[in-house]
């Protein structure tokens, strides 16, 4: 082991060298990449090497065993879930975190410098996304992390207004959640945090087979909790049918009622970038909390999301993750650190991706992405709308495009044209279920892809529908 270390070292020019052009030959195809796996080959697990192999000799056998098979989920027609691509200044940051590997922690006394660059790219976040330096920010795994975050000092504000220090005596009692479509990854966040995902009261959507929340139900549910505070998780892009609630009207309900206000924002927030759907964000910073994922249309790699919270609840967020019984950590309040404000305690400095990104390309360079993505969804939409094979399930309102098989006799061939499709590895969708039709999804979120995607993606649908023929 010693020996390969040495020779590591001496050879890491050499061994940077092979890792670079076969990265750079990758990311050049990764358009011709196929976008899955049909069939998942069965391999032995290998066992642990006595005295391993040393890096060349195990770069050849990840080639051998896994390269093969790796998808281009980064490339220009993957549009399952919502998965962003990467831009080039974004694995640039990537690779130098790896180098630097810091431990991102506090921003003033001794120790390295990396929570200031952490700081500084939540403000460049923020100043992309037009929402005012009043939210304290910092960089956590995904989305589903951010909103455990957001909603973890959320439960600290309830119990504070009920008199209670939960953090401290644990939760008792009921607290309400209130919301209309929340992500599955709220709903999981509630039960890590002891909230229980049965408590949430469901509030309805608005008119017109929307996902939206309905502000008079909203409101007859407020005044039915009878000052009792409680936690509205709102939808900034429900993931479905990228649906918003109407942030300026739960402005003005929350001047009347007392509650703690999170939306997930985790791609939707990025329309704050386009000037034709900067609307659909309209008074969100007066929430008290909001979740954006980087790891989705900044295009940075995984895992990268920040939380956004309001600073003025500092010491509601210290207050649910500090290491309260390490001294040698001094006052959180006084001296920041990430580890008293987030879940994690060491963590590398997640934030370099989306500074090198943000540096690199600038309010122009994003807006350019989100503006291409949404045209580009609009114009896949109205190909399916002309189409005699298949239909929209809901209106195309930003960057994704939810779709079925127009007839509807055929509802139980959905799954199968979805497989098949996917099976092609020129295209990747997620099926979903939505006003009560099985669906898919195609959520455009990649700054690599162009029109003549959309013609191969539309092509390929018609191929593989009149093969099911
Ligand atoms: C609206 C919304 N919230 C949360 C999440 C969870 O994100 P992550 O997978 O980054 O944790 C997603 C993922 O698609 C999402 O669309």
């Amino acid at each position: 082991m010693k020996e390969h270390l040495k020779h590591d070292l001496e050879q890491i020019n050499h061994l940077l060298d092979i890792i670079k052009k076969q990265g750079v030959e990758y990311l050049k195809l990764i358009g011709a990449r196929p976008t899955s796996v049909n069939h998942i080959p069965l391999w032995e697990t290998q066992n642990l090497p006595e005295s391993g192999y040393g890096t060349e000799e195990t770069l050849k056998i990840f080639n051998q065993r896994f390269e093969p098979i790796m998808v281009g989920s980064s490339g220009p027609r993957y549009l399952g879930f919502v998965t962003g691509g990467t831009t080039p200044a974004s694995v640039a940051g990537d690779w130098l975190t790896s180098i630097y590997d810091q431990n991102t922690q506090s921003t003033i006394g001794q120790g390295d410098i990396s929570a200031n660059i952490e700081l500084e790219t939540i403000h460049l976040i923020l100043e992309l996304l037009g929402l005012p330096d009043s939210f304290l920010g910092g960089f956590v795994t995904g989305a589903t992390m951010s909103n455990f975050t957001c909603l973890g000092v959320a439960r600290q504000w309830v119990g504070k207004e009920q008199g209670k220090d939960i953090a401290k005596e644990g939760i008792s009692g009921l607290i309400k959640i209130l919301t209309a479509t929340p992500h599955s990854s709220s709903i999981k966040s509630l039960s890590l945090l002891g909230l229980g995902s049965n408590n949430i009261v469901k509030v309805k959507t608005a008119e017109g087979e929307r996902e939206a929340i309905c502000i008079r139900d909203l409101e007859d549910q407020m005044i039915k909790l009878n000052g009792e505070p409680f936690i509205l998780i709102s939808s900034g892009g429900t993931v479905n049918t990228v649906d918003f609630d109407d942030f300026m009207e739960i402005k003005k309900l929350k001047e009347q009622y007392n509650f703690w206000w999170h939306i997930d924002a985790a791609f939707g927030g990025f329309a704050a970038c386009s000037e034709t759907h900067s609307h659909l964000v309209k008074g969100w910073e007066y929430a008290d909390s909001i979740t954006v994922d980087c790891h989705k249309w900044l295009n940075v790699p995984y895992e990268s999301a920040v939380f956004l919270i309001k600073e003025q609840y500092k010491i509601l967020q210290v207050e649910t993750f500090q290491n309260s019984n390490a001294p040698y950590l001094g006052d959180p309040l006084e001296n920041f650190g990430y580890l008293n404000f987030l879940p994690e305690n060491s963590r590398r400095l997640k934030a370099l991706p989306a500074w090198f990104s943000l540096m690199a390309y600038g309010r122009e360079g994003y807006k350019n992405i989100i503006n291409q993505n949404i045209s580009l969804a609009n114009q896949f939409g109205q190909l399916l709308e002309r189409s005699n094979d298949f239909k929209l399930l809901a209106p195309v309102r930003l960057n994704t495009v939810c779709f079925t098989l127009k007839d509807s006799e055929k509802q139980d061939e959905v799954g199968r044209f979805l497989e098949t499709l996917n099976d092609t590895g020129k295209v990747f969708m997620t099926p979903t279920f939505y006003n009560g039709h099985s669906g898919i999804r195609a959520a455009f979120v990649n700054w690599m892809t162009g029109e003549n995607d959309i013609q191969l993606i539309f092509e390929t649908m018609n191929e593989v529908i009149t093969q099911l023929k």
